[in-house]
């Protein structure tokens, strides 16, 4: 599921049209669906007037918690209503959680008639359309039904078909599959419009050869019913993909953009257009290990080789865009930089893009012992580059060659954890303030003396350092009032993206879950952890050998639990685990790992073995399988059933799980059975890796809760001690 900060992006086309530079959304806190709304202008004179109305006007678009679109201009200051709530009320909120049933519903209202303009199909009838977006120019648009590719020259004009998608060939265009959607380029779109508007790049993905996913339904029928989609396992054949380029004014005329010999048969992780004609491409190698970074020409489909690069495993660094300086012989990215004995740390390097001399070492233009996470923006003219680091503030010396300046530093108080977009000229940006506090979203003028050269994210939280180990417990949940009895205290092996290696999930993001409510009512002490990976945390990062992928972060998490069991207002005798997907396999290995240091653990989705998860995923870290048997055995937890057999643990799951398939689970528990371990199970029919019903989410906050109460009741391990709050409810 989907789901974002109160913050819709919605591209008015109108206020495209009139010059507008960003769209900002200035809704705080309210969840909603993403959903695709385009806003079309039905009638041209309409458009025009407005047009000339206000050339010299920026504007931007959000949408309000009641649902109401507006306009802002950041010239007069006044905000006008777009399209109230009630034209809107009747777009369809569709979950595009499981890439099995790809729905969606589009709408367009025009901003001027609010007449609704349907998106159809041309040829084929009930077509499922998967997604639609603006392109630059005026109202061309694009869009997508059953995985080909319409284009039109402007909403009032007729559809133009660009693909000739093979759907029994399971072969997309312009959107991801599973795989490139979960694991590859982590987007669901994957069209990239040229910054004129005169072409269209995309994928072709072919999954033609990718053994297939069924996925039953059980629900509402005699027999159930199977979802089929391609999901490539570890070892099993891959999706091929192919990067295309159409060309829009004129007669459409598409051409391939050739990858390296050495990586034809591969991953692309990047795509973005430099100019109007070159684009900016990265290729992956199967092993995930090496990535080339490429420009193709638009008009002739030829690649050059820009920067080969080995690939660090544990960094998230396959999908960063790199910036180009406007005659592209310049391109910055962030690569590791060793600052002396203190290890490496990433910074922003400057390469050539002319054609490759090679042995030319980068130019790092920062340095010190912090990261840079992303770049945002390159201001050439007046030479500035806006980028997002992990630390800043009074204590932190961001020393280096060139002049440097936080400018969310002294921004806004309560906030340490931004994200920033730009406006396409580097006149104003968005600031999404995301924590510690109750998160907000401001819009700021470059210009403003307040914030000169950068924007800074800061990641600043408590920090114990045991050797490579860092835990952190938020203050607000760890209440030390004299004389309460010792607190229970939860380990969190989760995170974003389920605490998958180089995720982060010790942050100051705000969030409210219910992890927080528990906290709140049942004096419990929550502890997040991030295991070896050093990720953006300005912390030296160390390597380790991939294929030790669990047993290294179980030996951190450990290490770090011995550490919570030390503190005074920790009951060691009551700890307990909790963790989803890959956050599920560490606690149930940590698990088997231990003796009664744990008294109850609840695993959600654990991916059990990875020959059974994704190719992509298990394949970075492990290899492939037919080579590294023992890697695989190692990792497994279905060779530990006999270690696990006397512990008490819940294990819940989502039948129609597409992520980490109910498949791991059952692997497991015939396992268990077998040993006639005391476990519990919890199954939700039909619910995915996230639950999607309410009933659903109450029922499995209620069951974790409960099964944690009553198997701290029944440990052995407890001595009876008041702590009556902990027990009551
Ligand atoms: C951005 O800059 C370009 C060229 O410098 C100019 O043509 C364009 O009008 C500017 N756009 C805005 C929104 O200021
Ligand atoms: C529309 O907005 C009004 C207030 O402006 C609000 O009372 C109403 O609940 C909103 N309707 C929806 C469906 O959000
Ligand atoms: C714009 O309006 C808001 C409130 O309506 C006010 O706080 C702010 O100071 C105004 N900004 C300018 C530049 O006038
Ligand atoms: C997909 O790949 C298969 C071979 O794996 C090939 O026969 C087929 O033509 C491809 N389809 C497209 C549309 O590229
Ligand atoms: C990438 O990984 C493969 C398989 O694990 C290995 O054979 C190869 O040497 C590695 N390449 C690099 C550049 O590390
Ligand atoms: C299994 O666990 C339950 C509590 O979760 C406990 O009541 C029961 O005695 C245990 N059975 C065995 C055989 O250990």
């Amino acid at each position: 599921m989907k789901q974002t900060w109160g913050v819709q992006m919605v591209p008015t086309d109108l206020e495209k049209g009139i010059g507008i530079a960003i769209v900002v959304i200035l809704a705080v806190m309210s969840l909603v669906i993403l959903s695709v709304i385009l806003l079309t202008p039905g009638k041209k004179s309409c458009l025009e007037e407005k047009r000339q109305q206000s050339r010299d006007v920026l504007k931007l678009a959000l949408r309000t918690r009641e649902g109401h679109v507006l306009s802002f201009s950041l010239t007069s200051n006044l905000t006008s209503t777009l399209v109230d709530n009630s034209s809107v009320v009747s777009y369809s909120n569709t979950a595009i959680e499981d890439r099995g049933q790809i729905s969606g519903l589009c709408l367009s209202i025009c901003v001027c008639s609010r007449d609704l303009l349907e998106l159809n199909p041309p040829e084929r009838e009930k077509a499922v359309l998967q997604y639609a977006s603006w392109g630059p120019q005026g109202s061309q648009l694009a869009y997508v039904f059953d995985g080909d590719i319409y284009y039109k020259p402007s909403a009032t004009s007729k559809a133009l078909r660009l693909t000739i998608a093979d759907l029994e060939q399971n072969v997309v265009n312009g959107l991801s599959d599973w795989t490139y959607e979960e694991e590859v380029l982590l987007t669901y779109v994957a069209h990239w419009w040229s910054m004129d508007g005169a072409r269209l790049a995309y994928l072709t993905i072919n999954n033609s050869a990718t053994p297939v996913m069924e996925i039953p339904h059980f629900l509402g029928g005699l027999y159930p019913s199977n979802v089929l989609f391609p999901y490539p396992k570890a070892g099993s054949s891959i999706p091929s993909v192919s990067l295309f380029v159409v060309n829009l004014y004129g007669p459409a005329h598409t051409l391939e953009m050739m990858p390296p010999d050495s990586l034809r048969a591969s991953y692309i992780s990047m795509v973005t257009w430099i100019s109007s004609t070159r684009l900016a491409v990265r290729w992956l190698n199967r092993a995930q290990n090496q990535s080339v970074l490429c420009v193709c020409e638009a008009t002739t489909g030829a690649c050059s080789e820009k920067h080969k690069m080995a690939m660090d495993i544990m960094q998230n660094k396959r999908q960063d865009v790199p910036l180009f300086s406007a005659d592209g012989s310049v391109f910055y990215t962030i690569l590791p930089a060793k600052q002396g004995a203190r290890g490496e740390f990433q910074h922003i390097a400057g390469l050539s893009a002319q054609p490759a001399i090679p042995s030319v070492p980068p130019r790092f233009l920062t340095s010190g012992s912090w990261d840079v996470t992303f770049l945002c923006a390159l201001d050439e003219k007046a030479g500035k580059m806006y980028v997002i680091v992990t630390v800043c503030g009074d204590g932190v010396d961001l020393d280096g060659v060139f002049q440097r300046r936080c400018i969310s530093c002294t921004l806004m108080d309560g906030c340490r954890f931004f994200k920033a977009e730009f406006s396409p000229n580097q006149t104003h940006f968005i600031l999404y303030c995301l924590g510690p506090g109750i998160p907000k979203v401001t819009v700021h003028n470059t210009k403003d003396p307040s914030s000169k050269c950068y924007i800074c994210l800061s990641h600043l939280f408590i920090t114990v350092q045991v050797a490579v180990k860092s835990y952190f417990m938020s203050p607000v949940l760890q209440p030390m009032i004299p004389g309460l009895s010792p607190y229970l205290l939860i380990l969190f092996v989760l995170s974003l993206r389920d605490g998958v290696p180089g995720s982060q999930s010790v942050t100051e993001e705000f969030s409210l879950d219910w992890p927080q409510v528990l906290s709140g009512t049942h004096n419990v002490a929550l502890a997040w952890v991030d295991g070896r990976s050093g990720v953006g945390r300005g912390q030296k990062t160390t390597t380790v050998d991939p294929r030790k992928l669990g047993s290294v972060r179980v030996k951190d998490y450990l290490g770090v639990v011995e550490l919570l069991m030390q503190l005074p207002y920790i009951d060691d005798r009551r700890i307990v685990l909790y963790g989803k997907a890959f956050g599920g396999y560490l606690t149930l290995k940590m698990l088997a790992a231990t003796d009664n240091v744990f008294q109850c653990t609840a695993a959600v989705a654990p991916i059990t073995d990875f020959r059974l998860y994704s190719a992509a995923f298990s394949e970075r870290y492990l290899g492939l399988p037919a080579k590294e048997e023992h890697a695989y055995s190692t990792a497994s937890l279905l060779e530990e059933v006999n270690k696990l057999k006397d512990e008490r643990f819940l294990i819940l799951h989502g039948t129609a799980d597409a992520r980490v398939h109910f498949q791991h689970s059952a692997e497991l528990l015939s396992r268990l059975v077998k040993v006639e371990a005391n476990y519990s199970l919890q199954l939700y029919p039909d619910e995915g890796h996230v639950l999607r019903e309410a009933h659903s989410i109450q029922h499995f906050q209620r069951t974790v809760v409960n099964y944690l109460q009553s198997c701290l009741k029944h440990s052995i391990l407890l001595d009876p001690i008041e702590d009556d709050e902990e027990e009551d409810d």
